[in-house]
């Protein structure tokens, strides 16, 4: 591996990828996993997600995935859970791709107080 390679590597780092199966979201997934980094993502939809999964399977890609719907406060305590036991407590990045409803009732559940990323943080051990 060349200098400037290294330098840009994620090797050894995770991510947590909310709403990877479409969109910024999957090429975010790619992106980070190209770099090196070891991913779990999720999404609502199990046949996009078990799609995604393989295709990422294929290239080499550290992906693990989780069926989800963030919105729902247990799935949310479910896919931490999941994440921390994965990674051992150890999180080291985490980006946010679902969509909020324009009724506001995801975005008014996922910004409650404390705010959903820092729970995560909190239980993945950061
Ligand atoms: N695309 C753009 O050009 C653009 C530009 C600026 C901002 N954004 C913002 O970026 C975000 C993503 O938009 P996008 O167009 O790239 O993607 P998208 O096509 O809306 O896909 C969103 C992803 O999130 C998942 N998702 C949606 N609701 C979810 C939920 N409740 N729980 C878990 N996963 C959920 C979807 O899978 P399932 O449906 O299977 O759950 C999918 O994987 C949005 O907040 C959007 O406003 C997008």
């Amino acid at each position: 591996m060349s200098s400037r390679e290294k330098r840009w590597s994620l090797e050894g780092l995770t991510a947590l990828v909310t709403g990877g199966t479409k969109g910024i979201g999957y090429a975010i997934v790619e992106e980070l996993a190209g770099l090196g980094a070891t991913i779990h993502t999720c999404a609502r939809n199990e046949v996009d997600l078990n799609d995604c999964l393989s295709q990422w399977g294929k290239k080499g890609f550290k992906v693990t995935g989780s069926v989800c719907d963030v919105v729902s406060k247990t799935q949310r305590e479910e896919l931490i859970n999941k994440v921390s036991s994965l990674f051992d407590g150890k999180l080291n990045i985490l980006t946010r791709w679902h969509r909020c409803s324009s009724s506001n009732e995801h975005c008014v559940s996922l910004d409650q107080d404390p705010p959903w990323h820092c729970s995560v943080y909190k239980q993945c051990g950061n």
